[in-house]
């Protein structure tokens, strides 16, 4: 925009950092109640420290203004030593004369940072320090073509809906979905019902957070991983195991055949099963019964709820009906920011008669997860009630001891 230092003045916000106005617009930059107390409550607080850490993470920021996100967030880069890769694109970008009258620099004490921010080329990769590399792009942020299944985190800091009408449209949202990677967020201040509809029919989960001082409410919205993906997984991962199965029915079928009153019958036995919960593949919407014990959230029981998918399919290997060879997958979601994935192996030991309906049965293995937090390795308890209803088909109790303990209730089918 031609003349654009003619329509700015500059103000000191409430915690004294400054900020701009835009007369023409009669629109601020950021909230008069505080520059730096609002970008660190909607951008670094909701955003850069709710998502999980990685080696590097890659953020896009939309409206890049006076350069305040960006210093924060490479703030924060130097800080915990986390590597960030920091897209920014700005429509208007503001003279030096202008910037340089920002106070920024001096309160963080990142004046050396905040100068290389502004001075550096735009439509170039240049670093700030050893963990924060950005690049600036002059361009509407309608206009541009995101690279796809990049995003870790997207800041949507810019003019307002009635200001830049154009940048807050499905087609806008829709392809800020595609660039970002599963599980990946969308933070902005603006809290609308129109923008808050928009962004649901892009295909994001939405979450109201509390805003910063003078504000009620911001929005986060993620991009979740979708349940196709991981029905998708599974069948990849139980598709030998089925195989196998499959061969072992037609050899023995063939024996029962040729031997009659000897039938060699496979020493084998597998057994699929689900836990209880009713589960909607694709959605959001699911019902579970969890009880957990861990300390003050001793149960916790939920019915229905848009934030919440739970997989938990099982496969069982036994030899003799006695040794049993158990894995389980799970995926877990719970409102946003939170998940949790975890892939169990387990031997156990079956404690009831070979022949009985009932089964016993007694283990220990080690559990794989993966929160948003943090991951590794545990070891898991396992003990699991199985009773037959009919010569394929059982239900039953598992309580699996990890660091808290899950009770499932499950039906099975063994073959
Ligand atoms: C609310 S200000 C915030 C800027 C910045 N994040 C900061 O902390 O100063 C909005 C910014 O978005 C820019 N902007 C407005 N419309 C835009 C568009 N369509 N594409 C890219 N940037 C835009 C404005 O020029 C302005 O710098």
């Amino acid at each position: 925009m031609e003349g654009i230092d003619s329509q700015i003045e500059i103000l000191i916000t409430e915690d004294g950092s400054s900020s701009l106005r835009r007369k023409d617009l009669q629109e601020g930059y950021h909230s008069t109640h505080g520059a730096i107390a609002e970008s660190n409550h909607i951008f670094i607080n909701a955003g850069l420290k709710n998502i999980e850490r990685k080696p590097q993470i890659n953020i896009l920021e939309i409206g890049f203004g006076t350069g305040l996100n960006a210093l924060l967030t490479c703030e924060f880069a130097k800080k915990e030593k986390q590597n960030i890769f920091y897209q920014t694109i700005e429509k208007y970008p503001l003279p030096k004369e202008i910037t340089s009258k920002l106070n920024y620099g001096k309160i963080l004490n990142m004046e050396e940072e905040f100068e290389m921010l502004h001075s550096i080329n735009w439509e170039e990769n240049n670093n700030l320090n050893t963990y924060f590399e950005m690049r600036k792009t002059a361009q509407a942020a309608e206009e541009i073509s995101y690279k796809e299944n990049f995003f870790d985190l997207i800041y949507f800091d810019a003019f307002a809906p009635q200001f830049e009408e154009k940048l807050w449209q499905k087609e806008v949202f829709d392809k800020l979905f595609l660039s970002m990677k599963d599980n990946a967020c969308l933070v902005t201040y603006c809290c609308k019902g129109d923008v808050k509809r928009t962004l649901k029919s892009s295909g994001f989960q939405i979450e109201k957070l509390p805003g910063p001082k003078g504000k009620r409410e911001i929005l986060r919205a993620k991009k979740l991983a979708s349940g196709i993906k991981h029905f998708l997984l599974l069948l990849i991962l139980f598709f030998p195991m089925l195989a196998f199965s499959q061969k072992n029915i037609v050899e023995n079928s063939q024996a029962v055949k040729e031997t009659k009153n000897k039938t060699k019958v496979s020493k084998f036995h597998h057994t699929i099963g689900f836990n209880l919960t009713p589960i909607m593949l694709g959605g959001y919407k699911s019902f579970e019964l969890q009880v957990l014990g861990d300390g003050d959230n001793f149960r916790r029981v939920k019915f229905g709820g848009l934030h919440y998918l739970n997989f938990l399919p099982y496969y069982q290997l036994d030899y003799n009906k006695k040794i049993y060879l158990t894995t389980y997958y799970r995926y877990n979601h719970v409102g946003f920011g939170d998940y949790a994935q975890m892939c169990n192996i387990n031997f156990s030991y079956n404690f009831h008669k070979k022949e009985s309906k009932t089964t016993v049965l007694l283990g220990a293995g080690a559990m794989y997860y993966k929160t948003n937090s943090k991951g590794g390795i545990a070891p898991v308890l396992y003990f699991s009630y199985n009773q037959k209803i009919s010569e394929h088909f059982g239900a039953g109790l598992t309580m699996d001891i990890f660091y808290n303990p899950h009770f499932f209730a499950n039906l099975s089918y063994t073959f």
